[in-house]
């Protein structure tokens, strides 16, 4: 207690003591100096506020304001309330410009690690914005939520693959009615609320705009053994999913046993693709790439970038009967890569849309990731670099991998991969 009084009673002493000299100071220099004082907190406070404000309690940050063109509003109260904070780089707005990919990581509930994508770039969104309002003939820079009323799709009693022909920008080349359907029945927003339903559609459609990545994480969940992130939803043009945890590039130096492991996943998940799904949908990931695959906490690979997988209605292949071929298998061709890593799958659009199997997502996880191939300048050798000597004598595994990306008798791709698969789990049974 006397301990605090001698400490305010000499802040006393010396803030009077500041006082008095500045009473003697001129008053051309009084009057500067309480300018100056005046603006540094001005400045100060301003900068604060800037550092400290939320923006994703903003609704023009989230987007809200151009909604029905946005992906959802299933979030917006729980963004509004303050739930979501961005953190690190995606918190220090100057970044905003060179975020080109447009992924901002933040914190839910002060505790749940998630990323919000905006999963088009600025310019895309521009072009799309303008093409939206042309097709409803509109002008440039149009109301948007007037531009869908007044679309083609939205005043149909159902929204069918014809009528949304003009707005598919992206990837779903083999879309069918069923598989329409099935991505409506799953979407986020409240489809059976009439009064909701109208608006819930706008945004539907301007979702398949842009990017299917929404529609496609809420039809394949993670809870039904799809590869995916967990979705939260979306608020206005941000879609919130988990954050996956580590980057498939950080495990290239990891214990031979543990890449082991994650090849085995991956190999795992080319067969289910390739399968399809008890709903009759196959998936063909184009896209194979260490950017675009994580390791969750649990050890288990997570594909975070889902806007170039082709999904498939196998039932319709059935039914149509295209090619005159639809029975055989398509087995992609080795081709040298045309602009560096990663862009050295060649594949006919055509062929995996109309053809019962392909064998696309082999060769894709092969040439891409684990064979020799895969030479990646930062990641040479591939992700199964330098197994142990004895393992590699023991299973031969380098050939089989060279092999699955470059078979040398055709259809080859499909007995190698069980033969990959295989050899993967046998080591991870004795050894992990
Ligand atoms: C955050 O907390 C709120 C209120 O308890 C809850 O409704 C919401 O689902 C939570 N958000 C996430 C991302 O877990």
């Amino acid at each position: 207690m006397r301990k605090r009084k001698s400490y305010l009673a000499n802040q006393q002493i010396i803030f009077h003591q500041l006082f008095r000299r500045f009473k003697n100071l001129p008053r051309p220099l009084q009057f500067a100096f309480t300018l100056s004082l005046g603006t540094s907190a001005l400045i100060y406070a301003s900068v604060m506020l800037w550092y400290f404000s939320n923006d994703l309690t903003n609704p023009t940050f989230l987007g809200m304001d151009k909604c029905n063109a946005c992906y959802g509003k299933k979030l917006c109260r729980s963004f509004l309330r303050g739930d979501f904070v961005l953190k690190g780089v995606s918190g220090v707005r100057v970044f905003d410009h060179v975020n080109i990919q447009n992924v901002f990581y933040a914190v839910a509930n002060n505790s749940i690690p998630v990323v919000l994508k905006k999963l088009a770039h600025n310019s895309e969104f521009r072009d799309i914005d303008t093409k939206i309002c042309t097709l409803s003939g509109l002008r440039y820079n149009c109301d948007l939520d007037l531009a869908l009323s007044r679309s083609k799709p939205y005043n149909e009693p159902q929204l069918t693959t014809y009528s949304l022909e003009n707005y598919f920008t992206r990837s779903m080349p083999c879309m069918s009615q069923r598989l329409l359907d099935y991505l409506q029945q799953h979407y986020d927003d409240d489809l059976t609320d009439f009064r909701v339903y109208k608006d819930a559609r706008k945004r539907f459609i301007y979702t398949f705009s842009v990017n299917p990545e929404p529609l496609i994480i809420k039809a394949f969940p993670y809870t039904k053994g799809y590869p995916f992130p967990k979705a939260y939803g979306a608020c206005g043009r941000y879609l919130v999913t988990e954050n996956a945890g580590t980057r498939l590039a950080d495990y290239y130096n990891a214990h031979w046993i543990k890449r082991i492991d994650i090849a085995w996943q991956l190999m795992k998940i080319a067969d289910k693709f390739t399968k399809g799904s008890s709903e009759n949908f196959k998936f063909y990931w184009t896209d194979c790439s260490y950017e675009n695959i994580f390791i969750n906490n649990k050890g288990k690979v997570v594909i975070v970038d889902l806007e170039d997988i082709i999904i498939i209605d196998t039932a319709k292949i059935e039914r149509e009967k295209k090619a005159g071929d639809f029975d055989t298998k398509y087995s992609l061709k080795f081709t040298e890569c045309k602009s560096g890593y990663g862009d050295c799958v060649e594949y006919s659009t055509e062929s995996l849309c109309t053809q019962k199997e392909a064998d696309l997502n082999y060769y894709v996880i092969c040439r891409n990731l684990l064979s020799s191939y895969a030479n990646h300048h930062l990641k040479p050798r591939g992700f199964l670099h330098d197994l142990p000597s004895n393992i590699e004598q023991e299973y031969k595994i380098k050939g089989l991998l060279e092999d699955c990306a470059n078979p040398t008798k055709p259809n080859e791709r499909w007995i190698i991969k069980d033969k990959i698969l295989q050899v993967l789990k046998e080591i991870k049974d004795k050894h992990v």
